[in-house]
């Protein structure tokens, strides 16, 4: 009963190696906490509801793109049997992907990134389908994961690496840099990564994409404080904290806080901190950095790949950009 009870927790406690990143991150002026501590179970499923959102376009204009130049894309990434997925999420994008991209359902091997273990077995329910498929799942985040995709490799199969879901957009731009660069480096000659980018559009959509009328956007927000409360034994008061999106036109980012409705004092007993919010102050929960097309082909070169093609829905405003892996 006891080690049944501790291996629940331990699918959404926080790793002690974590600690370290959300006291520094608190520490900061303004305070911020590290996104991926939006997605525990409830994080997660709190994203997929997001995806389903009227107002949130980014997850049904990629899976679109991903369907309608599936041949294109396999043809430039020199016909791959290997895809990687980092922050694989429900599966659903590579699944459609797969399908229709290999309609002659050739052995391919799929290996999912994610540190959501909840949303690696979605994952693995929705590829179950395809029997060509063999399914490897790394329930970590991007570094680690990017190191077990190292080991795995197989010089008999060239690699294509899925970066969806304007993931990119969580990374400062230096940060993304380093991030393609790590991607590059477990990359051999003739692969390829394609990633998929939310492009600058109007601040009205932008600001009703990151703060719904429906609430569940400031609700995938406000967990992380019940996240805290309940992992970390912190004191956080969730009626004392609003959800807020700002759109920065200058950085080119939504940016989400957690706004402090009085002055109170915070206690996260299990990191080790105490410390006061004003009231109105707040703390910086996730950025989401929205791009020019041309943009995103200029910042794959500059990590070290080659950009090769662009697939575009100029009207909704998202990219798919391929970028090879050369010597
Ligand atoms: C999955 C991180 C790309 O930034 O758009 C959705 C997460 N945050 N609504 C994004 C998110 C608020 C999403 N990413």
């Amino acid at each position: 009963m006891r080690d049944t009870t501790r291996l629940t927790t331990a699918a959404t406690a926080v790793d002690p190696s974590q600690i370290s990143e959300i006291q520094y991150a608190l520490s900061l002026t303004p305070r911020q906490l590290p996104a991926w501590l939006l997605y525990d179970d409830l994080g997660t499923a709190l994203f997929e509801a997001i995806c389903h959102l009227p107002w949130y376009g980014v997850t049904r204009v990629e899976r679109q793109l991903l369907s309608r130049h599936a041949a294109s894309i396999v043809e430039a990434a020199g016909r791959p049997t290997r895809l990687v997925e980092l922050g694989a999420g429900s599966g659903d994008k590579l699944a459609t992907f797969i399908d229709a991209g290999w309609p002659l359902r050739p052995p391919l091997v799929a290996e999912l990134v994610d540190v959501s273990s909840g949303a690696l077995q979605a994952s693995r329910l929705r590829l179950a389908a395809l029997e060509h498929v063999e399914l490897k799942t790394w329930p970590l985040s991007y570094e680690p994961g990017l190191q077990e995709v190292a080991r795995s490799a197989d010089a008999d199969r060239r690699t294509l690496v899925l970066f969806l879901g304007s993931n990119l957009g969580n990374f400062d731009p230096p940060d993304a840099e380093l991030f393609l660069r790590q991607v590059r480096a477990v990359l051999g000659a003739g692969d390829a990564l394609l990633i998929g980018t939310d492009l600058v559009k109007d601040a009205r959509t932008l600001q009703l994409a990151y703060d719904d009328p429906l609430g569940v956007t400031a609700a995938f927000n406000r967990n992380l404080l019940v996240r805290l409360n309940r992992d970390l034994h912190a004191n956080f008061d969730l009626a004392r904290f609003v959800h807020e999106a700002r759109w920065d036109a200058e950085a080119s980012r939504v940016e989400m806080h957690l706004v402090s409705l009085a002055r109170q004092d915070i206690r996260i007993p299990d990191a080790e901190l105490a410390f006061s919010l004003e009231k109105g102050e707040s703390i910086w929960t996730e950025r989401s950095y929205k791009y020019e097309a041309p943009e995103v082909m200029r910042r794959l070169a500059d990590a070290g790949f080659a950009p090769t093609a662009q697939w575009c829905d100029t009207a909704a405003g998202f990219a798919l950009t391929l970028a090879h892996a050369d010597d």
